[in-house]
């Protein structure tokens, strides 16, 4: 049976995930089709529509692929999807850095043709303002702070943090200032083991790790590479739990097989004039 996605009563809030803090884990995943999430809507506490989807799904290089239609158009597939999972949806670069002004009117965008519960962005003292504009709009955010995937670019590629004395003293007045512009939780991505826990105990906001601590207040990864599905390289921080690459390339080989020796379609698979046989 579909899920009942209208009913808000059902859904964990974004106020819900903040009074995790220090609590049981919060298990988040990614997700951007309806059938992946409702497989994944009675497993997790927080699904995330992440901007990751230009990469995973679109095969763009990085991030910064996607768009804002892109990701409504995904958040509203995932919505569909699900009844009780937080749903979450990433806000795309180029949507919210110009003016508080810009990142409100987005934010209100992706909320009022989605339905999701919250929204999330990268960045921590640049953002701030951002942040809590659109806290003050009446809209939750969720931050991300550490290696932030929309600036590899500029960052000169996948650079993990809290190396050096200054940047851990950079991701502490992010954290910092991502907990004071108002946003429920914030994600902590490819950072120092020690440094992730050691912000977690400093913020009072729930922190959600992927490449970070087993101490922050929740987990989350991208759903194709949980599942081996992903077809280019997969991060060190990622633990597959499944292989469905091989069970898919199994079943493209038998199909193919199948068609060529016109196994398949058998007899199961086709109609004949009787009715009863119509049936599925
Ligand atoms: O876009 C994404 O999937 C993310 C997660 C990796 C946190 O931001």
């Amino acid at each position: 049976m579909a899920p009942d996605a209208s009913d808000p009563e059902l859904r964990i809030s974004a106020g819900a995930i903040r009074l995790r803090k220090g609590g049981v884990p919060v298990v988040c995943l990614t997700a951007y089709t309806y059938p992946v999430a409702r497989l994944l809507d009675g497993h997790v506490d927080l699904l995330l529509v992440g901007d990751s989807v230009a990469m995973v799904l679109h095969g763009h290089k990085t991030t910064l692929g996607a768009s804002l239609e892109m990701m409504i158009a995904h958040g509203q597939a995932v919505i569909r999807g699900s009844a009780r999972a937080c749903v979450v949806v990433d806000m795309p670069a180029g949507s919210y850095e110009a003016t508080p002004r810009q990142a409100v009117a987005s934010a209100r965008r992706i909320v009022g043709e989605t339905g999701c519960q919250a929204v999330k962005l990268e960045g921590g003292v640049t953002v701030a303002r951002q942040i809590a504009a659109i806290v003050a709009a009446g809209i939750p955010v969720m931050g991300h702070i550490g290696l932030q995937p929309q600036s590899v670019e500029s960052d000169g590629g996948y650079r993990i943090k809290g190396r050096t004395e200054e940047n851990v003293a950079a991701l502490y007045r992010d954290a910092e200032a991502v907990e004071k512009a108002g946003a429920f939780s914030v994600v902590i991505e490819g950072t120092v083991e020690t440094v992730a826990a050691d912000l977690t105990r400093h913020i009072s906001i729930p922190t959600i790790g992927i490449g970070a601590s087993g101490d922050c207040d929740g987990q989350i990864l991208v759903i194709d590479d949980m599942v081996g599905l992903t077809v280019d390289r997969v991060p060190k921080f990622v633990k597959q739990y499944a292989d469905l690459r091989s069970v898919i390339l199994q079943a493209a080989a038998s199909y193919a097989a199948e068609v060529r020796s016109r196994t398949f379609p058998g007899p199961a698979h086709v109609f004949s004039t009787a009715a009863d046989n119509d049936k599925e």
